[in-house]
């Protein structure tokens, strides 16, 4: 196994740790239990990662760091269990499980991402009352916020809903694919380096390097929903097919997707190489973000 390969898996190991940690204890309540549910299916905790990989290229201290971390798990779980509602795109399988809605009905569904999701923001409050350093956290808690608001990956949804059997210009598909995953995984980046205390140049490179990659993970994420299996995938292939998404493939072909997905990581890249010091671990993930079959 490679390097980065057991970066991944020791990392996440630890987010699924201190997820579990964090969750709430009584599963009598049947939302607790929805929660539970599908944080605990798995997947592949790449954002989170991203925070703590950041943080850690930074200098910074990644333990103080994790609830921030999970708290970006919390709510990009959310966005998946609602994302899967019939309201939504209707898939049954996510993380290699019935959905969400489907093991524990629509209405659980729902109230366990809003569960997630307001958890979440309690997680960064609480991290900020343990280092010391309230204003660190606020800045966090508004760039998650707007990160995963109407502004960021809500607006992107609406955006993706609105797009069904329509052909958009491919800026009006960048911005969608931007916006409804791009901006979450900005955050993620932007987090673990604020909470190490980035300077602006440095936070502003790695914005670049981030954006460039969620644009990027939302490609790829297209291509594999035409060339992934439901059994590497955990999720059901075809799907965007199904209700006409608009879609990199559908827009401009696989071929032309793949080299638009390349060019975004050498972008992504470039940004760090304008970083002071070398960042071997956030290129390496970078890779992994963008190579990937599941
Ligand atoms: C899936 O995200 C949804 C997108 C934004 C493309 P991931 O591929 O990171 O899903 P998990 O967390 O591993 O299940
Ligand atoms: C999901 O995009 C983006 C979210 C914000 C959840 P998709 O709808 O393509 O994600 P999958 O393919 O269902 O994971
Ligand atoms: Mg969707
Ligand atoms: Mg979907
Ligand atoms: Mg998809």
């Amino acid at each position: 196994m490679g390097q980065i390969e057991e970066y991944l898996n020791r990392r996440a190991e630890d987010i699924n740790r201190a997820l579990n940690f964090y969750m709430p204890k009584s599963p009598a309540m049947p939302v607790i239990e929805a929660m539970l549910y599908s944080a605990e299916a798995g997947g592949k905790r790449l954002r989170p990662i991203l925070t703590l990989a950041t943080a850690e290229t930074l200098e910074g201290d990644v333990e103080a760091v994790m609830p921030v971390a999970v708290a970006v798990e919390m709510i990009h779980t959310y966005s998946l269990i609602h994302d899967d509602l019939p309201a939504m795109d209707d898939s049954d399988l996510r993380r290699g499980r019935p959905s969400c809605h489907i093991a524990h009905g629509e209405a659980m569904a729902i109230l366990a991402g809003d569960g997630l999701l307001t958890l979440a923001f309690e997680l960064v409050s609480g991290y900020g009352m343990a280092n010391g350093n309230p204003e660190k956290a606020l800045i966090i808690c508004r760039e998650l916020a707007r990160a995963s608001g109407v502004e960021g990956m809500i607006g992107g949804q609406v955006l993706d809903l609105q797009a069904e059997g329509k052909k958009l210009e491919l800026h009006e598909l960048e911005q969608l694919h931007a916006l409804k995953t791009g901006a979450l995984l900005t955050c993620s980046v932007r987090c673990g380096a604020i909470a190490a205390d980035a300077d602006d140049d440095c936070l502003q490179a790695l914005t670049v390097y981030a954006s460039k990659l969620g644009l990027a993970f939302q490609i790829v994420d297209d291509l594999l929903d035409l060339s992934g299996t439901a059994e590497t995938l955990g999720k059901m292939p075809g799907d965007d097919r199904a209700h006409q998404k608009s879609t990199y493939p559908a827009l401009i072909g696989v071929e032309e997707s793949q080299r638009k997905a390349e060019e975004l990581y050498g972008d992504a890249l470039q940004a760090l190489d304008t970083l002071k010091k070398p960042a071997p671990l956030l290129e390496g993930l970078a890779g992994k973000l963008v190579f990937r079959d599941r």
